[in-house]
């Protein structure tokens, strides 16, 4: 099995440019069902995506990939088509269950594995479902299977969501795609990839009009035509970049390839710990900090801080003065690096939904285990910083979201090797 073995200390100085995003690049995959032909751009070559290609290629679609040039052709020519997503393909990766509205809506059936829990948490699909049954489909749960059927087609609905779900809207997106009449989506995720997932309906012939958290779909002419997209940067990463640059540079690391406007609440919480964020058309500079200073946080979907930065952002937290606190408000089990982290000397107590982070703390490098993807990137935050010798293991999980996660730190003069 690989491993990451990291020198820490070490200063991180240069430049990275930022992927594409993978939960942008996910729901638009599984909206190719409803194309006749796509090419996808600014994709980036992380496990997840080669799962959902596979996933596409199961279900009859022909997909090739241009590694050199990260991008993906899709055609579905409604030729042998599957109208089933395997347990073997969406058990490793939950966006899976995207394809569930697509096919419905294409074909009016589907049958897709039911995803399971995971690391952060339980992670049902009830509200995927809700929306679904509203738009008109049958659904029934047999053999660890979702068997859903819309014989006359789905119909237009108002769905009131009772949660705010980043899939659930996706998949009611694409489901009402080809919904007759107008689909109202209240309380509605509105995170910046489901925005790109818009724009891609939209290219497709959707009329989708975004306002708050209400959205409002009415069917267009479905164009036929070839659809060309450019996946949004990724914002995760982008944040994971600036954390890591903010803990260790001293001359400063530009990150571009991006757009400030979106990471606004990211580089306002990093600016409120006293990192130095320098905004420019396309990129950031970050610079070496001052003092850092403590803060209470609370994750939140867009446009609040994502639960995807959560861990990082605690990384950071061990090397402020004082104590801050972070409350986990999206997923109940998403403090599992904790552990980790205190074997490296982080001192993190946890009280139900809050971390507190005593700071500042010396870290020092220790052999730790990755247990979900943020999480293991935490650890790789967590290496740079501390002094000796880092060993991570099960990095797989990095390697479903990071798109050339040791390259880039290499490029900023990281000592990091994968053996
Ligand atoms: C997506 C992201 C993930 C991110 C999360 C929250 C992708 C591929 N993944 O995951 O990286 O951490 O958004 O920003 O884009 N819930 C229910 N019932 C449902 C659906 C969700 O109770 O039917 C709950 C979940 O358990 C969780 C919360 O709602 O507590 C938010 O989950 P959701 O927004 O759906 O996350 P994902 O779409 O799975």
């Amino acid at each position: 099995m690989q491993k990451l073995f990291i020198k820490g200390s070490k200063e991180l100085n240069g430049k990275i440019s930022i992927s594409g995003s993978k939960n942008a690049t996910l729901p638009i995959l599984a909206a190719s069902i409803l194309a006749n032909k796509v090419r996808l751009r600014n994709i980036p070559l992380v496990q997840d995506i080669f799962t959902m290609i596979q996933l596409l290629k199961f279900i009859g679609l022909k997909a090739k990939i241009i590694k050199k040039k990260n991008y993906v052709e899709i055609t579905n020519s409604d030729k042998n088509i599957n109208t089933l997503a395997p347990y073997k393909l969406v058990k490793t990766m939950r966006a899976g269950v995207l394809v569930l509205g697509s096919l419905l809506a294409r074909y009016g059936k589907a049958k897709v594995s039911l995803p399971g829990g995971c690391a952060i948490g339980t992670r049902p699909v009830d509200l995927h479902l809700l929306a679904l049954k509203k738009l008109g489909a049958q659904i029934k749960i047999k053999n660890g299977y979702i068997v859903a059927e819309a014989k006359k087609g789905l119909r237009g609905a108002i769905i009131n969501f009772p949660t705010i779900s980043v899939g659930a809207t996706e998949n009611a997106l694409l489901a009402s795609f080809r919904a007759s009449g107008k689909t109202i989506l209240k309380n509605c995720a509105t995170e910046p990839e489901i925005q790109d997932l818009i724009i891609f309906l939209k290219k497709l012939g959707s009329k989708i009009i975004l306002k708050g958290r209400t959205i409002t779909i009415t069917q267009k002419k479905i164009k036929k035509t070839k659809i060309v997209h450019n996946v949004i940067f990724d914002r995760i990463e982008l944040g994971t970049y600036m954390i890591a640059s903010a803990l260790t540079t001293k001359k400063g690391v530009t990150l571009d390839k991006i757009n400030p406007k979106i990471v606004r609440t990211e580089i306002e919480v990093l600016r409120k710990i006293g990192i130095k964020i320098i905004k420019k058309k396309s990129s950031v500079i970050i610079k070496k900090n001052k003092k850092l200073k403590r803060i209470n946080i609370s994750t939140k979907p867009y446009p609040g801080f994502p639960t995807d930065l959560q861990a990082q952002l605690m990384v950071l937290l061990t090397q402020v003065n004082g104590k801050s606190k972070i409350r986990e408000d999206i997923f109940e089990n998403r403090f599992m690096h904790v552990p980790e982290l205190r074997r490296m000397g982080a001192k993190i107590e946890i009280k139900g939904k809050t971390a507190i982070i005593n700071g500042p703390t010396k870290l020092t490098g220790a052999e730790v285990m990755a247990t979900d993807l943020r999480a293991s990137v935490s650890l790789v935050l967590a290496g740079l910083v501390a002094e000796n010798r880092t060993i991570i293991n099960r990095i797989y999980h990095l390697d479903r979201g990071y798109e050339f996660l040791e390259k880039k730190l290499k490029y900023c003069k990281a000592e990091i090797e994968r053996v």
